[in-house]
């Protein structure tokens, strides 16, 4: 088969045959449908600082085949596996849980104590085929398209933020960055009881995609950030809760001015090192309640993604702006940089 591999610790990636490898007990392959790409992909195809920290904290093989949000259609199934079986169709969770920690035991299997990273610690999916544990595969239900449920695991960050932010009705919800997760998210809140859905980009292709959402959109580098905030949010005396989904430090300098007294923040992006806060002011004084999250709780998560789609209370595929093979990968790691919500590799 073909696969799109990462070979050195250099910019740029392989797309070349590649020997298919065998299933091991309780693996199934999936027939690629579509596959979306993400930072990390980006991370990685650049070799960049961030690529350099992932590769020595999950300890990064190369040659390693790249992708990890994707979804197919099963044509083989390993050893023991009962629950799944060829022809179902299914996007794939990206944490591996051990199932044996603390975390696995009580809840938390999202966050467990040595989690594997699809993509990073195996193989990933930007290939004919891709070999996952049938334990990590996620049934779409029939009325959701194979392409859609590509989207299961970026869509699954927004849901498990909008979940945490616990909104209620008619409040002000600000989504810090119109990236592609951020406009999941935006239809998310409004679906989950939103009365004001602000959201916030420097890049302005961007901002206008949120607008189109129904956020009112906000480029920080036209306009004041905080006054048109407390424009829509005065009474209150800032915002109810903030989606932090930009990963960038500067955002923490003035967030917290933005939210009200006993309101909440919820951190999705991740800020590349250090941010200094001042706790007292920001976080003590004013009640403020902070939320981090990291990936898609199993099987809630998913399950809540899935009823809100198949009901089609959100457009996945609505976020989509660009599709390519995977033999115009430059292309397609090029356009990440510009104008562009999320990209899909298609066969
Ligand atoms: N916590 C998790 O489990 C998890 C999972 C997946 C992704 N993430 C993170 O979530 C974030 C969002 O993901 P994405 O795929 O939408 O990313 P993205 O990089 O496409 O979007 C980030 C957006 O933030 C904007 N931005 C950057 N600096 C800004 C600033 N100072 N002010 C306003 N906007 C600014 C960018 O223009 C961009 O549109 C990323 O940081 C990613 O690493 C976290
Ligand atoms: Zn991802
Ligand atoms: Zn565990």
């Amino acid at each position: 088969m073909y696969a799109l591999i990462k070979e050195t610790k250099a910019f740029g990636a392989e797309y070349r045959e590649v020997e298919e490898k065998s299933l091991a007990a309780g693996e199934i392959r999936i027939a690629v449908e579509a596959a979306a790409i993400c930072g990390t992909d980006i991370h990685y195809y650049k070799w960049d600082q961030a690529a350099e920290n992932f590769a020595s904290a999950f300890n990064v093989e190369l040659p390693l085949i790249l992708g990890h949000e994707f979804a197919g259609s099963i044509v083989e199934v390993g050893p023991g596996v009962e629950d799944k079986k060829v022809g179902d169709r299914v996007a794939i969770e990206t944490h591996i849980p051990c199932g044996k920690c603390y975390q696995c035991q009580n809840g938390d299997a999202h966050n467990c104590n040595s989690t594997g990273i699809y993509g990073t610690t195996c193989d990933g999916a930007f290939a004919d085929f891709a070999i996952a544990p049938a334990s990590v595969a996620f049934k779409l239900p029939p009325s959701i398209e194979t392409a859609e449920g590509a989207l299961f695991e970026p869509a699954g960050v927004a849901m498990r933020g909008i979940d945490e932010a616990n909104i209620k009705p008619g409040e002000t919800v600000l989504i810090y960055g119109c990236g592609p997760i951020a406009i999941f998210a935006i239809q998310m809140a409004r679906v989950c009881g939103a009365g004001t859905v602000i959201a916030v980009d420097i890049n302005g292709y961007r901002v206008d995609m949120a607008r189109k959402f129904g956020a009112v959109g906000i480029n920080s580098t036209k306009d004041d950030v905080y006054s048109e905030v407390m424009r829509i949010a005065a009474a209150r005396g800032g915002v109810d809760v903030v989606l932090e989904l930009t990963g960038s430090p500067a955002v923490y300098k003035t967030v917290f001015d933005l939210i009200r007294r006993e309101g909440r923040l919820v951190t999705i992006g991740h800020p590349p090192g250090e941010v200094p806060i001042n706790f007292t002011k920001n976080v003590n004084l004013k009640g403020l309640s902070v939320k981090g999250i990291f990936g898609r709780r199993i099987w809630n998560t998913w399950w809540q993604l899935s009823g809100l789609v198949a009901g089609k209370k959100l457009d996945l595929m609505s976020v989509v702006t660009h599709r390519y093979k995977y033999e115009q990968h430059q292309e397609a790691f090029d356009m990440t940089a510009g104008n562009a919500g999320k990209i899909l590799f298609m066969k």
